[in-house]
């Protein structure tokens, strides 16, 4: 698999086998001793599961709709992506971060702190299950889930390759964060958990309105209609592509001057559901919804989608 990842190693972590940038390992423990706060707020999902436009939900519900520093101030510097700048190189840590240490910044934040980790349950910090912070889970359909990070990797990791063989590579589980079932299988079976909200991209796309109201409601927020319904504009597919502060424009305004990615290529993408249907080859599709059936359906009785 050709993307940057493959030109450093990698490794499994955790019980799941999770893959990761083999110099993870020494930050494993890192993690696991982050100090976590009763009144942290966490947006934990697997990658290309709508993490963005949940962080950015999450934050103004969190700091009652504050528009302003949402537009001045960087996601990245609100919502810390905690374990990032633990795995990728040096050059990446400076160019994209600006040097910044995602762990020491998502610990400096001021109270309540968002944090957003993309690590499956049992890699995140042991105090998330006693100190019990409130978590907004993401989940999306998996076919879907694996075409966006197919656009996501020829975006940001120079992956090059076929792309039924990166659908091939993301059933196989050797894709960053792999495997992306069992992920979210074990925040849906948490899913009753007092201190655990499980969403899923679709619900957010079919009625935004209702998955602000329960994210308030869950964080113990009181919104006026006009409110959520200005957030859902604010939230709209158009506007976060067009929103600096959350589409990582300034990486990619340089990328294109480059010449590395074209004038289309972006990371707020398309925003639909249903593409995994139409991209991967009907093989591949019935492979994927054996799966979904099978470690959703079949083990626990239960799943986030009709498949
Ligand atoms: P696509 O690649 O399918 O377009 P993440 O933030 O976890 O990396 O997820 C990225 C995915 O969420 C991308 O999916 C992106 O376009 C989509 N997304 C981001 N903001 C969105 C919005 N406001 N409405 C719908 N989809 C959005």
């Amino acid at each position: 698999l050709q993307e940057e990842g493959d030109r450093v190693p990698r490794a499994r972590f955790g019980r799941r086998g999770c893959v990761l940038r083999k110099i993870f390992e020494d930050s494993v423990q890192e993690i696991k001793d982050f100090d976590v706060r009763e009144d942290d707020v966490w947006v934990v999902t697997p990658p290309k599961c709508g993490t963005t436009w949940a962080q950015e939900m999450v934050w103004l519900l969190v700091h009652d709709l504050d528009y302003k520093t949402a537009k001045e101030q960087n996601l990245m510097m609100r919502f810390p992506y905690m374990e990032f700048s633990r795995f990728i190189t040096e050059k990446t840590r400076k160019e994209y971060l600006k040097g910044l240490d995602t762990v020491q910044h998502a610990a400096s934040l001021t109270p309540p702190r968002c944090i957003k980790s993309h690590l499956p349950k049992d890699l995140l910090p042991d105090q998330i299950w006693t100190k019990k912070p409130k978590i907004i889970y993401v989940a999306r359909e998996p076919k879907d889930t694996a075409v966006s990070f197919f656009y996501h990797n020829q975006l940001l990791s120079d992956y090059r390759g076929d792309k039924e063989f990166f659908f091939e590579c993301f059933y196989e589980d050797i894709v960053g964060y792999a495997p992306f079932w069992e992920h979210m299988l074990d925040f849906w079976q948490l899913k009753d958990e007092p201190h655990i909200l499980f969403n899923t991209y679709e619900e957010m796309k079919k009625d935004l309105p209702s998955v602000i109201r329960r994210t308030a409601k869950f964080l113990g927020k009181n919104l006026t209609e006009e409110q959520i319904l200005r957030l859902a504009e604010h939230l709209d597919f158009k506007q976060m592509k067009a929103n600096p502060s959350v589409n990582i424009e300034e990486k990619l305004s340089k990328m294109r001057e480059e010449g590395k990615i074209t004038e289309e290529q972006a990371f707020i993408r398309k925003g639909v559901v249903g593409e995994g249907r139409r991209e991967m080859s009907p093989e591949m599709a019935a492979r994927f919804d054996e799966r979904t059936r099978r470690v959703f359906n079949e083990a626990v009785g239960g799943c986030p989608w009709k498949i």
